[in-house]
């Protein structure tokens, strides 16, 4: 069967930014940032997005590329040429983006929920339960909100690559930015801008702790969807003509360009408000709606906003589901629709966990955490680089030394001859290093408490 191919090279950036720019960079990176004390997180962060996270995503990019297939296949080629036992690095890859898809798909309701809401218009700070309130105490609804958000992503996924994701994300983006930027610049006219640039900016080491940078390794691998293999399917619709280090720097600016955004706009109006824990999973939608609705166009606003944060995070659910839908259709041959819908309903049932943390499951607590933020930490900060560290295993031992030199070096690209010998030692020595010392450091934390 001949791989369809990105029609334009457009598509395979709409592509890649779409699930690389999500609630990961808006509602994830500004409470991590702040559980983990600002500035010298976000030094760490944006350290690891550049020399851990990008080397992956080159990889990634590169194994689609080579073996035209999705995770699960890509690695068995993989693990053919090498003599490591690591076949099994694609299956777990998959099945774990489903879970990162049930999880995903509960926040996206979130979006969901205030974006009618204020459509409604039935949007006020004073109502009582709060949107926010009613949504904490309403597992059931979340489970709703979670369906209906799968829902629009398997009829997306089902009209396949070009017409399904080339098209969504494409107009909204560039809105979204725009408005971004706009929303920045009025958070920044706050009298808390200037604690909020200090505790976001300047770098107090001594608010690191032993837990911060697997913290940072995971939500760079989050935030870029490296580590589970995505960007392996994205990479094997690629063309031939495209650079593909080029490609990863471009997605890795973009997104950290994105969250610093997003911390930006953020953290002058958490500053400003009444006294939010830092760390809240629940920050943006605590601050977000309050400071959009009292800016002159309100509800105008707060709707364009919110549809686009929405947009976003469908992008991004898009690209986790059309992982999932493509090794589907690469391992068992079957058909996308019903690839797509299994998928999707899986997802749903998985997400009644995640959904019904605040609710049914709320006296279940894991060190003090409730379901949900247990079922972030462990995905992302340990599953996520484990995962990871096998596929940079299997990329460094399964593909030959030619192929990654004909992928990486372009000789009309004289920078990517001479960045050449810092990937290669990134990727065979680095990261695996770095996830190395990140883990080593949290089990320190936890034994010394
Ligand atoms: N990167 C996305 C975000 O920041 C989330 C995401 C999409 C993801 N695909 C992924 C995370 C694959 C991990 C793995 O919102």
């Amino acid at each position: 069967m001949k791989r369809v191919s990105w029609q334009t090279r457009f598509g395979f950036y709409l592509a890649a930014i779409g699930s690389a720019c999500g609630l990961g960079n808006l509602w994830r990176f500004p409470f991590v940032a702040g559980e983990n004390g600002g500035g010298a997180f976000v030094l760490l962060y944006l350290l690891f997005a550049f020399i851990i996270g990008l080397p992956i995503l080159i990889a990634e990019l590169m194994i689609g590329r080579k073996f035209r297939k999705s995770v699960f296949a890509a690695t068995i080629e993989l693990s053919k040429h090498s003599s490591y036992p690591l076949h099994w690095v694609g299956r777990v890859a998959v099945v774990f983006t489903l879970i990162i898809l049930a999880y995903y798909a509960v926040i996206s309701g979130w979006v969901l929920h205030f974006l009618t809401q204020f459509i409604a218009s039935g949007f006020s700070q004073r109502a009582s339960p709060s949107p926010l309130q009613h949504l904490i105490q309403n597992g059931w609804l979340q489970v709703g909100l979670a369906s209906v958000h799968l829902l629009v992503a398997v009829v997306v996924v089902v009209k396949g690559v070009q017409d399904g994701l080339e098209k969504w994300i494409g107009y909204m983006m560039p809105l979204f930015a725009v408005l971004l930027v706009i929303l920045v610049l009025n958070s920044l006219s706050l009298d808390s801008s200037a604690p909020a640039l200090r505790f976001l900016l300047y770098p107090n080491f001594s608010q690191l702790t032993y837990s911060s940078m697997l913290n940072a390794i995971g939500h760079v691998f989050f935030t870029l969807s490296v580590g589970f293999g995505t960007m392996v399917t994205f990479g094997s619709y690629l063309s031939d003509k495209n650079h593909i280090p080029s490609a990863g720097v471009r997605v890795a600016a973009v997104d950290s360009f994105i969250s610093i955004l997003a911390g930006l706009l953020i953290f002058p109006i958490v500053l400003a408000g009444t006294a939010l824990r830092l760390s809240d999973p629940y920050l943006l939608f605590e601050a977000l709606p309050r400071f959009l609705l009292q800016m002159p166009g309100g509800i105008a606003f707060a709707i364009t906003f919110f549809l686009c944060l929405y947009i976003a995070a469908l992008g991004a659910s898009i690209g986790l589901l059309e992982v999932i839908v493509s090794n589907m259709i690469d391992r068992q041959k079957m058909d996308r629709k019903i690839a797509a819908w299994l998928a999707g309903v899986s997802a749903l049932v998985l997400a009644v966990i995640p959904a019904l943390s605040s609710t049914v499951f709320e006296n279940i607590r894991i060190g003090g955490r409730g379901v949900l933020e247990t079922l972030d930490g462990v995905l992302i900060n340990w599953v996520l680089p484990l995962v990871a560290l096998g596929l940079c295993l299997s990329f460094t031992y399964g593909m030959s030394e030619k192929d990654k030199e004909d992928l990486f070096v372009d000789p009309e690209k004289i920078e990517s001859v001479s960045l050449y010998p810092y990937w290669k030692f990134a990727i065979r020595w680095l990261v695996p290093g770095a996830i190395t010392v990140a883990f080593a450091l949290e089990i320190t934390g936890l034994i010394l408490g």
